[in-house]
């Protein structure tokens, strides 16, 4: 018999199960709460609640644990590359020689993008914000790219299974989607748009796309290369986050996988989630050009009547410092050592840092530097563009969404559909 929770409600008592997960963590299976009990939960913002069983990535917040599938960022980030962190996520377990080689190489046959979602893409103005580009960009996908019209159908007379589409919508997310956000970030440079180059393993493709210039030979930087796919792994997947949670929803509803990653890349763009790496670079520079003066801005955060927060600061689940940020913040001061860049901003992070987290305030409330606080500076110092720094974000986070999305699928979880406690007019006639 395992554990249970009781509740006490009108003078009667109810009984519901307990699920213990692999690391011990304990939910009440509220499930047939309200047809017993007439009752629903109330938790603003699901601080408390649990939406799904996964057995993709575990956090723990308390202790600044994150594992994906078991293992943990940081041995992935020294170990392993990005596209072999998208397949242990997508497929359970890191791929062998044989499987990865034709994971690139089915990805290479698909890294083309129509030339009218080309069109489309050109028709934005260069003032458009990449999130709202890539967002558009990746909803329309479906439409050039159909899947009863696959090549898996035209070899195979049986037609296509669930699995092959599922197989062939990946494959095309993962080429697709580096090409058309090189793209947002040449538009802004100013470069030519152009394509993949199939001699390139991925994450160096994704430089090379990003970088080349033309008439000129591009020559690899192992340091962008390997600060890339840090980076990217780092921020491949984060459990029941906002965006992986919007994710699952609109996919609950049976919309296709495009859709519902275009509706992750939305809720990704605001700044209290991954837009907070544009956040922090713009909050750097604007306390750099008032000169400096970090208690003011501490001060401000601190300030209930202030609307001004410490962008990169504080995590909803992490009340101990984010593992990523441990990870990043090493990696920011050794990319700016090696590609010998002094970039003043990076200086004033680590002096708020040291003073926010011997502040009183920061302390009281667990707030510690969370993955977006150095990550922009790296970009940075890559040669990326602010408005760009979400793009990355979610470039990283596409082999997430799928996974979250395809087990969601798997599960058959029901469509997504919260209750609420109407507080509005009672019923009433037009007099
Ligand atoms: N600066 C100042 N005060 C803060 C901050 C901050 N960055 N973050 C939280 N607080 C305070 C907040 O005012 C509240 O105080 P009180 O209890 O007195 O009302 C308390 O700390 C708890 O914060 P909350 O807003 O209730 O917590 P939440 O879990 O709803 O929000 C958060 C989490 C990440 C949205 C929030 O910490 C924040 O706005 N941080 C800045 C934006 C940011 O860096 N976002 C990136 C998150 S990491 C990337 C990702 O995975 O999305």
């Amino acid at each position: 018999m395992g554990k249970s929770a009781k509740i006490e409600f009108d003078g009667k008592s109810y009984t519901f199960p307990v699920i213990t997960g692999s690391e011990n963590e304990e939910a009440i299976d509220i499930n047939q709460l309200r047809s017993e009990t007439g009752l629903i939960t109330y938790d603003p913002g699901y601080k408390n609640t649990g939406h799904c069983i996964s057995e993709i990535t575990y956090l723990d917040g308390e202790n600044g644990v994150l594992r994906y599938r078991g293992y943990s960022v940081d041995e992935l980030c020294q170990k392993k590359s990005f596209l072999e962190v998208a397949y242990l996520l997508i497929y359970g377990d890191l791929p062998t020689n044989l499987e990865i080689q034709k994971l690139q190489e089915d990805i290479r046959e698909e890294a083309l993008v129509d030339e009218d979602l080309k069109q489309i893409f050109k028709s934005f103005p260069k003032s458009a914000h990449p999130m709202g580009v890539l967002s558009s960009l990746t909803s329309a996908l479906i439409a050039f790219n159909p899947l009863n019209e696959t090549k898996i159908s035209l070899k195979d007379s049986a037609g296509t299974t669930e699995k092959d589409k599922m197989y062939l919508s990946t494959i095309r997310l993962l080429a697709k989607f580096p090409i058309m956000s090189s793209w947002t970030l040449r538009k802004i440079k100013g470069l030519p748009l152009n394509y993949s180059n199939n001699n390139l393993e991925y994450t160096e493709n994704i430089a090379y796309m990003m970088f080349a210039k033309p008439n000129q030979d591009y020559k690899q930087n192992d340091i962008i290369v390997n600060a890339l796919n840090t980076l990217l792994i780092l921020h491949a997947d984060h459990e029941q986050n906002c965006s992986t949670s919007t994710v699952r929803i609109v996919g609950s509803s049976y919309a296709g996988l495009y859709a519902s990653i275009s509706a992750g890349i939305s809720a990704l763009w605001g700044r209290l989630h991954g837009g907070a790496n544009q956040a922090v670079i713009e909050m750097l520079e604007l306390i750099k050009n008032d000169g400096s003066d970090i208690d003011k801005y501490i001060n401000k955060a601190k300030d209930k009547s202030d609307p001004f927060r410490l962008m990169g600061f504080g995590h909803r689940v992490y009340k101990n410092f984010d593992p990523r940020a441990k990870i990043i913040k090493k990696a920011a001061d050794q990319v700016l050592n090696d590609l010998g860049i002094d970039d003043p901003i990076l200086e004033i992070a680590k002096s708020i840092e040291e003073k926010a987290l011997n502040d009183e305030y920061f302390i009281e409330k667990k707030l510690y530097p969370n993955v977006d606080f150095y990550s922009g500076i790296i970009y940075r110092a890559l040669g990326i563009p602010t408005e760009m720094f979400t793009v990355m974000f979610a470039l990283g986070r596409i082999p997430g969404w799928i996974a979250q999305w395809k087990e969601m699928r798997d599960s058959k979880n029901p469509i997504g559909r919260p209750r609420q406690i109407y507080n509005g007019p009672t019923h009433r006639s037009i007099s």
